[in-house]
């Protein structure tokens, strides 16, 4: 029999504009990782369009997974488990990577795991490091979820803040196409801001209650429109980079503010940090600061990781695997999802 560190694990996701498939050995470990982006069938768009989503997922799912059998070295037969995203995502993406692990479960009589999407991203940061364990405090951070949550263990979780509204990628989405910089707005913003100073515009920063761990990023999209409608309205030019800079400043200083004020309550001395919106070079230099400053271990993933990724759903797959915890082939996708 197989000890833990030997598993081998197909991991399968599909919950948004994503179709991949990766197999790791022991959770941990990635022998493959196929991501196959549609960013340029949802760009004319200018935001994932879910029906496309679906179509392209399954036109897309059959060849990414033999892709990532191919590059593991391994075979069908070979695999412990198949774990897959059940939700909370776009429902008609996430039945496409459901359904096809059913029947690969099914066909190979293999145990089959549904996993929590948020428990993928929170597990991102595992992969490239072995001995990184529970307790710690993990921020994530994506085009539709923003939350700070207490990881006890790998079967235990508490939120302790989310946003009340719009997600954080969101909003750099929503104002990359208010400043015309494409989609997806977040490393559009990221690069223009760069160029820009972060102080040409003091947009709010929106803390909400004294204490609140939790987000709202709602008004800043309206806060960025109101600045660049009444700068043409009094015929002055616009500097993009200032106002991407300027906007990034407020989104980072909020993120990193709540997120200090969760390690201050939490009590723990390591950060995970997880999601495409860690990939943002601020939020990445922010908070080694605040962690270094702090004496807190921080651990963000590589941005291939930080993007959605089968190899972090094959991760969770395993923790919950190991700990006792295998899905019927009733499974059925879930578009909100506790977690
Ligand atoms: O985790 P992810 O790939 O998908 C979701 O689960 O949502 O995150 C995608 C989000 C998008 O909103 C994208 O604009 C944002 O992550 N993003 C960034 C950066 N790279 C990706 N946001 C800010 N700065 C970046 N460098
Ligand atoms: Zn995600």
């Amino acid at each position: 029999m197989k000890i833990d560190r030997e598993l081998l694990t197909l991991g399968i996701e599909t919950s948004c504009d994503e179709t991949s498939a990766s197999v790791t050995r022991g959770g941990r470990h990635v022998l493959s990782n196929v991501i196959s982006s549609q960013i340029h069938v949802h760009e004319a768009f200018g935001g994932v369009v879910p029906e496309i989503a679906s179509r392209h997922h399954l036109t897309q799912i059959n060849a990414v997974i033999d892709t990532a059998m191919k590059d593991a070295g391994v075979a069908f037969p070979d695999l412990d488990l198949i774990g897959v995203t059940e939700g909370p995502g776009l429902v008609g993406a996430v039945l496409i990577g459901l359904s096809t692990a059913k029947a690969m479960a099914l066909a190979l009589d293999k145990p089959l795991v549904g996993v929590h999407h948020i428990k993928g991203h929170i597990c991102a940061a595992y992969l490239e490091h072995e001995e990184l364990s529970p307790p710690l405090l993990s921020l994530v951070v994506s085009g539709g979820h923003t939350y700070l949550i207490d990881v006890r263990d790998h079967q235990n979780f508490e939120i302790l803040g989310r946003t009340r509204d719009d997600a954080v990628g969101e909003a750099f989405d929503k104002v990359a196409r208010v400043l015309g910089l494409g989609y997806p707005g977040g490393p559009k913003v990221d690069e223009a801001a760069r160029r820009g100073n972060p102080e040409a515009v003091a947009f709010k920063r929106v803390m909400l209650e004294k204490d609140s761990l939790d987000f709202s990023f709602s008004g800043i999209k309206t806060g960025v429109l109101n600045y660049v409608n009444t700068e043409r309205q009094a015929g002055r030019p616009i500097n993009l980079a200032d106002v991407a800079a300027s906007f990034q400043a407020s989104v980072v200083d909020v993120v990193v503010a709540k997120t200090q004020l969760a390690i201050d309550r939490a009590g723990y001395k390591t950060l995970t940090v997880g999601g495409g919106v860690a990939s943002n070079s601020l939020l990445r230099r922010r908070l080694t600061e605040a962690c270094d400053a702090a004496g807190v271990k921080l651990y963000i993933p590589s941005p291939i990781f930080c993007t959605d990724n089968a190899a972090m759903i094959a991760c969770a797959a395993h923790c919950d695997y190991i700990a006792g915890k295998v899905s019927s082939l009733n499974l059925d996708a879930k578009a909100n999802f506790q977690l």
